[in-house]
């Protein structure tokens, strides 16, 4: 792709020789563009797409053999960098939502003049630049994410361990001590309940940024996620089982890279199953935190995990931190025997507290904004701020934001 300073390159697919004539001539009148030899039929287009790199290409609606809506699939799909413009003659003009939707950028109604098509191509130069402009913006947003933020996972390769509950309160325990935004995503695509631990009411969720990878932005980030009444910002998991099985890992990633970017802080559920999509959050995150429940499943289960992320995976050992979930229960393992099993310090322990877990699901409020004085809300704050030293990250002392905990509990509480 031509950088800035350089002509657009502008390549043009039509059999008329009336309309070459005139688009040459306009094309060699102004010295921001360069006229590329053309192709009359879409035989070799692709490959002359190609060879030549284009910045823009002009498609006569009229060439012959020229399947224009597939054309334009395959175009947007193999150089989506490429603007496609559509010459329609004027009896075609209610195509014109067809050939946009297909993925053209912009049309010209033929019979057109040199001018006119010259105000066409200097409109779509300037948009051209724009985009590229925020495109080098975005990269190097996308940079200061992946070097300064933290993303966590929060795993367990078995289920009902306190997955979920250890990821809410990690997530509300950041946002608390940071000052800073904090999102909790529901990795868990296919039955991922974190909105109804949240009491949260919404039908948006990860699956409504997929089809939008390509061009996510700010705004449109915000418009999809949710906002606890806590603060914390929270993407659930798709509502509809087909939605989240359509999810594919390369998409998700290129989500997860969008949020990184609007949002300095990702705690993500991944659930207790180790797909493809948990993987790529793995892959993407700073620390991955292993919850076990002090048994000799879990134990067994978390021991092959961190042979998986040794072996497959190659993550270093530092990656994962070890949280034991429940840790005093009564005849359930020692921490002694829980290091020595796994062959690492554990990194931090929740008490076993039945009743405050509880009516904090029910009420879908984070123990850690509800339960003031309880030992879980205290490992909450601990474990938080060990793993923020642990990412090498200083709380914000200045900015303030933290909810008066009668508002949060009032506004949120199921129960009333
Ligand atoms: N520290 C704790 N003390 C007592 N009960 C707890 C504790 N943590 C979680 N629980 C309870 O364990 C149950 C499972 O918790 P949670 O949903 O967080 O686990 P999970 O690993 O995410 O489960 P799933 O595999 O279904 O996603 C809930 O009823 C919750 O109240
Ligand atoms: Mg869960």
């Amino acid at each position: 792709m031509s950088n800035s300073q350089a002509p657009l390159r502008i390549l043009t697919i039509s059999a008329n020789e009336l309309i070459l004539e005139l688009i040459q001539t306009a094309l060699e009148r102004d010295e921001h563009y360069f006229g590329l030899d053309g192709v009359a039929h879409q035989d070799d287009l692709l490959e002359t797409i190609a060879r030549s790199a284009p910045d823009f290409v002009l498609l006569d609606f009229l060439a012959p053999n020229l399947q224009l809506v597939e054309m334009l699939d395959k175009i947007s799909l193999q150089f989506p960098e490429v603007v496609t413009i559509v010459i329609l003659p004027e009896d075609q003009v209610a195509e014109v939502h067809r050939v946009l939707m297909a993925g053209a950028r912009a049309f010209i109604i033929q019979p057109f003049n040199q001018n006119q098509f010259l105000t066409v191509l200097e409109r779509l130069a300037e948009l051209h630049q724009r985009n590229l402009k925020s495109k080098s913006d975005a990269a190097l947003q996308v940079e200061y994410a992946a070097a300064h933020r933290g993303t966590i996972v929060v795993f367990s390769p078995k289920g009902g361990v306190g997955c979920s509950s250890v990821a809410i309160n990690l997530a509300a325990a950041l946002m608390n001590e940071l000052k800073q935004e904090v999102l909790l995503l529901d990795g868990k695509l296919l039955f991922g309940d974190l909105d109804i631990m949240l009491n949260l009411k919404t039908q948006n969720s990860i699956a409504d940024l997929i089809p939008h990878v390509g061009a996510l932005d700010e705004g449109l980030i915000r418009d999809v996620v949710s906002v606890h009444v806590s603060g914390l910002k929270v993407l659930p998991a798709p509502a509809n089982p087909s939605a989240a099985h359509g999810i594919r890992p390369e998409d998700l990633h290129r989500a997860l890279i969008g949020l990184q970017t609007v949002f300095p802080y990702v705690v993500i559920d991944s659930g207790n199953f180790l797909s493809d999509n948990a993987v790529t959050f793995m892959d993407a995150c700073h620390k991955i935190i292993l919850v076990v429940n002090p048994d000799i499943a879990c134990l067994r289960d978390a021991s092959r995990f961190f042979e998986i992320c040794r072996t497959t995976l190659s993550f270093p050992k530092d990656k994962v931190l070890v949280v034991v979930n429940q840790h005093d229960q009564r005849d359930g393992l020692s921490l002694k025997d829980i290091e020595r099993a796994l062959q690492v310090k554990v990194f931090a322990t929740f008490p076993w507290d039945r009743r405050t877990s509880l009516q904090s699901i029910n009420r879908g409020v984070p123990v850690m904004l509800q339960a003031q004085n309880s030992p879980l809300r205290k490992a909450s704050m601990n474990f938080a701020t060990n793993l923020i030293a642990a990412l090498g990250h200083v709380p914000n002392e200045a900015a303030k934001t933290r909810k008066v905990l009668s508002d949060v509990l009032s506004k949120s509480s199921r129960l009333g």
